[in-house]
């Protein structure tokens, strides 16, 4: 799975932009599933088909990761930007850019500038140009940006660029792989958009009319040198979202997945995230509502070029995806 991991991680795909992730996943899955087809918001929808009386169950993992966006160039051939999605400005000088046709840059501060007075607007981007001319003939205003670093494997932790949430990607392509024939049809949603405000996983949710939705997506962990309290560790299994800012996962959907880890001896623990939110957040609003849930991947460091996560996580995610799949789901939804 790390190569699935490693492969996913280090493609190009700022929201809005996630061709090269979603052509990567239809590649990996088309095996494996029933149906394949993308909508108008770019989410690829993998469906596997289940039994007469099966539900319909949508899970959503997004294809798109943060970035920037070139707002202006500069007579001597630098560029200034604005972020897309949450970028936290701490994770950013001295980190490099990369552009969808493999140019690169070093984003750094204004000379004057104090570190406690650092704002996105006091940053630039030096791609090597010498003048304005020069650095058109690389970008274009108007483009889109990632945060550049390549993956490293750790030994049971990986260290990635876009763990957010191409690792929630990465549990679900591993999931299709391994189940044969589900009880119920599921629709696999590689949605689009997530960064931004959950904006593929919208429509998704509103053409397929799911029975459940699951999000599969990173959380914070609370195990790093003086943490905020916040009792999930890596290591210690998936987790299963109580509350977001996005999302109260409906109380029976979050019970079925804390009763089938412990039918299925999958470790877990119980996650509660101050701020954030998931895809969960806009499928459980669809329609006449759709009871929905979050199982979330441990991960340190998220919205910096630099996130970990657990190999021991990702597989119980993935168990607990599989489990799902076959779960009888009576009495719940
Ligand atoms: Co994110
Ligand atoms: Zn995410």
């Amino acid at each position: 799975m790390k190569a699935i991991i490693e492969q996913l991680t280090q493609a190009f795909g700022p929201s809005g932009y996630e061709r090269e992730v979603t052509d990567l996943i239809r590649e990996l899955v088309k095996d494996h599933v029933d149906e394949l087809r993308t909508d108008v918001l770019g989410n690829l929808i993998a469906i596997k088909h289940g039994s007469s009386d099966g539900k319909k169950i949508m899970f959503a993992a997004h294809t798109d990761e943060i970035g920037i966006v070139v707002t202006y160039i500069d007579e001597d051939g630098f560029l200034r930007f604005s972020p897309i999605g949450g970028v936290g400005i701490t994770t950013l000088v001295g980190n490099r850019v990369r552009f969808a046709n493999g140019t690169m840059g070093v984003i750094y501060q204004e000379g004057k500038t104090e570190w406690k007075e650092l704002t996105l607007d006091k940053l630039y981007i030096d791609i090597g140009a010498a003048t304005k001319e020069e650095a058109l003939e690389k970008v274009s205003i108007g483009e889109f940006g990632i945060f550049h670093r390549e993956f490293a494997d750790l030994g049971n932790r990986l260290v990635a660029k876009s763990m957010d949430d191409r690792i929630g990607c990465a549990v679900l392509v591993e999931a299709l792989r391994r189940i044969e024939k589900p009880k119920h049809t599921l629709y696999c949603v590689f949605t689009t958009q997530e960064e931004v405000g959950l904006r593929g996983a919208r429509t998704a949710a509103f053409g397929l009319d799911p029975d459940l939705g699951i999000a599969l997506d990173v959380t914070l962990t609370g195990d790093t040198p003086e943490a905020r309290h916040m009792a999930v560790s890596l290591g210690k299994g998936a987790a299963i979202k109580v509350k977001d800012s996005s999302l109260i996962a409906h109380p029976r959907v979050k019970d079925l997945l804390v009763d089938l880890c412990e039918a299925g001896g999958i470790p877990y623990q119980m996650e509660v995230l101050e701020r954030g939110g998931t895809d969960a957040g806009a499928i459980h609003l669809t329609k006449e509502g759709v009871p929905s849930g979050t199982i979330s991947i441990p991960t340190r460091y998220v919205h910096s070029p630099s996130e970990m996560v657990d190999l021991g996580d990702v597989q119980a995610c993935v168990d607990l995806v599989v489990a799902l799949a076959g779960a009888d789901l009576d009495g719940v939804i």
